[in-house]
């Protein structure tokens, strides 16, 4: 009998609507912007990543939730002066060498800066490499002057330079567009 309204109470609980999203930790859409045409000395270098005039782009404050092994797609970037980052990293004010591995996370998987300078270990076809974060991707603003008219960030990036994608041993051809784990390192 005990056992029985035990086991009543737990269903009602965990069928609950409120107990299923807590659960799933769903990250929903924070807003949208608008696309603008990019001013003349703006995003020339590859007009196919540009925000386009008119378009929406979702942006998000959240990324998905975190596991043992979380799922992410791996971009290319470089944090060099110079390099597609254009301004220092944000966790340290410095540029990062292409040589040396290091990453910048979707807005969510920053989470305003607590995994700054520490280490996350990424694993993509058996390999795998320990890489610093640096860097924000924002996920919650973008196609503006302060993000060079590129489109706000996906929420399940990780961006990272070639020394990452070098010791993942993925061809120079691949670069650019990975299906990889992450963790805490
Ligand atoms: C973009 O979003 C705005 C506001 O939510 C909406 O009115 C408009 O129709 C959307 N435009 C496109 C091209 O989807
Ligand atoms: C982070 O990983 C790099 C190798 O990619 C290593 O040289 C460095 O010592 C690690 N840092 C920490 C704090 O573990």
């Amino acid at each position: 009998m005990k056992n029985l309204s035990l086991g009543s109470f737990l269903l009602v609980v965990l069928l609950h609507p409120h107990f299923l999203e807590a659960r799933l930790q769903v990250c929903k859409p924070s807003g949208k912007v608008k696309g603008k045409m990019p001013p003349p000395d703006y995003c020339h270098e590859d007009d196919s990543i540009c925000c386009i005039k008119g378009r929406n782009y979702t942006t998000y404050e959240c990324s998905p939730p975190i596991s043992r092994s979380t799922k992410a797609v791996l971009n290319l970037n470089s944090f060099e002066e110079g390099g597609d980052g254009g301004k220092p990293s944000k966790c340290d004010d410095k540029y990062h060498s292409d040589h040396t591995p290091v990453v910048a996370l979707s807005t969510g998987w920053y989470s305003s800066g607590s995994r700054c300078l520490k280490n996350i270990t990424i694993s993509a076809k058996g390999r795998s490499v320990d890489a610093m974060v640096v860097d924000e991707c924002d996920s919650s603003m973008g196609c503006d002057k302060k993000h060079y008219y590129l489109p706000p960030c996906d929420n399940n990036i990780v961006d990272a330079s070639q020394a990452v994608w070098r010791a993942l041993g993925v061809p120079l051809d691949d670069w650019g567009d990975l299906d990889i784990t992450w963790t805490d390192a």
